[in-house]
């Protein structure tokens, strides 16, 4: 477990100072110009070594993605992007950095544009995020007053301008690409990779997209070392992190841990435990909607980290989990999800436009005892034409948890389609 001393958000809930003057005290801001006069290579081989992974959701190598902007652009600007669109659903870990610890968000966008070439950042924010465009504005404003942004930023030598702007609440444009697009003003819908943002992103140039807390950590590394960040859970599955548990335990809560940590510990340690002991517990669904969900012996030994999720045929997703206790009906939960993603599609692809309406009819009719046992395979086969057909993720986050229910809960749909218990959707 995590010793207080290793923490690197320490100001999560809101409990001290979140201006500059309590960030200072806290240790941010100190000699960021030092940071920064290591130079671009030493930056990016200190986050390589940490082995940070991607927080959004994806867990791509931030050192890797950070390695692949051109060092020669022909004229043209890099630009990083902080993808603040936190809008997975059960997803809140971002939006707690923002609001309580924008410092950090701010000193890591300064030091990462720096090492990739960038004079200018925008932080892309979920639209319904009020409050935390506030806090984090007043934080930038603080910042330019106090000569840590702008020309010459921090003492460093480098110019650096930072720009907030707000997304109008579609969950599409937290896909980078789309996010992109929503960016220069226009529909936000996914673009085809490649090209990789780093290659043609923001207006064409290149660009890294970064979610929030990837970033927020920068400076911490920096400061502690690559090696200190590596030395927390196991290999590949690197670092601490921003947990949450939300659903039926008794104190839902955001959490720093160490990665790797088991699930049963997190839900017992800081959640206080499922809603009725842990023998209650059906089901988690490890990192946000589009993780399959785990049934409860599996969540038994589970360990909150990458390679352990996918070795289980699920995945870490943003670490932000969705407890279900034995009062859940897991089939009516996965239907909700399958009509979210059907709301959300942005509709471009046929394989995801119609796919996720035909996933969420016949889970639809699968949730009321309507279908025939045989459209269970027809619905998991439904769900293996979207995966890996479409532009974007979204068409697969709409596969998975349908194939993580048939996968683990297929009793569950023959019992309703046998019995037709009557249960009637919202
Ligand atoms: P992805 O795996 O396609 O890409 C991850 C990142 O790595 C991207 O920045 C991409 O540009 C980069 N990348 C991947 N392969 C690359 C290559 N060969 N060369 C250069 N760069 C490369 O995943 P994606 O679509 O960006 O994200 C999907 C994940 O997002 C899902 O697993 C889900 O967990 C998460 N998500 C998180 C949400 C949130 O609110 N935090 C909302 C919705 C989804
Ligand atoms: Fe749009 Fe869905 Fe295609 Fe993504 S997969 S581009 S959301 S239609």
């Amino acid at each position: 477990m995590l010793q207080d001393k290793d923490r690197i958000f320490t100001n999560i809930y809101g409990l001290k100072e979140r201006n500059l003057n309590g960030a200072k005290m806290r240790g941010l801001w100190d000699n960021t110009a030092e940071i920064i006069a290591r130079g671009p290579e030493k930056i990016i081989e200190e986050m390589k070594a940490s082995g940070l992974r991607g927080r959004g959701g994806a867990g791509f190598p931030t050192g890797l993605k950070w390695s692949f902007m051109p060092r020669e652009s022909d004229g043209r600007p890099h630009y990083l992007v902080i993808n603040a669109d936190e809008s997975e659903p059960a997803t809140c870990k971002d939006r707690e950095i923002m609001r309580h610890e924008p410092h950090h968000l701010i000193e890591g966008a300064l030091i990462a544009s720096f090492a990739m070439g960038a004079h200018q950042a925008y932080i892309y924010i979920r639209g319904e995020f009020i409050r935390e465009r506030e806090a984090l504005q007043a934080a930038i404003d603080e910042c330019y007053e106090a000569g840590l942004l702008g020309a010459n930023a921090a003492g460093s030598g480098w110019d650096f301008d930072l720009y907030l702007t707000h997304g109008a609440g579609a969950y599409i444009c937290g896909e980078e690409t789309a996010l992109l697009e929503s960016l220069e003003g226009k529909k936000g819908m996914p673009r085809m990779k490649p090209p990789f943002p780093a290659g043609a992103g923001l207006y064409g140039c290149p660009t890294t997209v970064n979610n929030v807390e990837s970033i927020a950590v920068v400076p911490t590394i920096l400061r502690r070392g690559g090696a200190w960040f590596a030395s927390f859970g196991r290999p590949n599955n690197s670092g601490t992190k921003l947990f949450a548990l939300t659903g039926h335990v008794n104190t839902p809560c955001v959490f720093e841990e160490s990665m790797s940590m088991s699930m049963r510990e997190m839900i017992e340690k800081y959640g206080g435990g499922v809603r009725g002991g842990w023998d209650n517990l059906k089901a988690v669904i490890p990192g946000g909607a589009s993780c399959p969900v785990l049934p409860a012996h599996l969540c038994e030994d589970a360990i909150m980290d990458f390679d352990w999720m996918r070795e289980n045929k699920s995945s870490l997703g943003t670490g932000c989990m969705i407890v279900m206790d034995q009062s859940t009906d897991v089939v009516k939960a996965v239907w909700r999800l399958a009509k979210f993603f059907k709301h959300e599609s942005c509709g471009q692809c046929t394989p995801c436009r119609e796919g996720t309406g035909w996933m969420m009819r016949v889970m639809e009719r699968l949730m009321h005892g309507e279908a025939a046992v045989e459209e269970i395979d027809m619905l998991l086969d439904v769900t293996k034409q979207v995966e890996g057909h479409t532009i974007c993720a979204l068409g697969d986050a709409a596969a998975w948890p349908i194939q993580g229910l048939i996968r683990h809960f297929r009793d569950e749909i023959e019992y309703r389609i046998k019995n037709k218990p009557g249960i009637a959707a919202e």
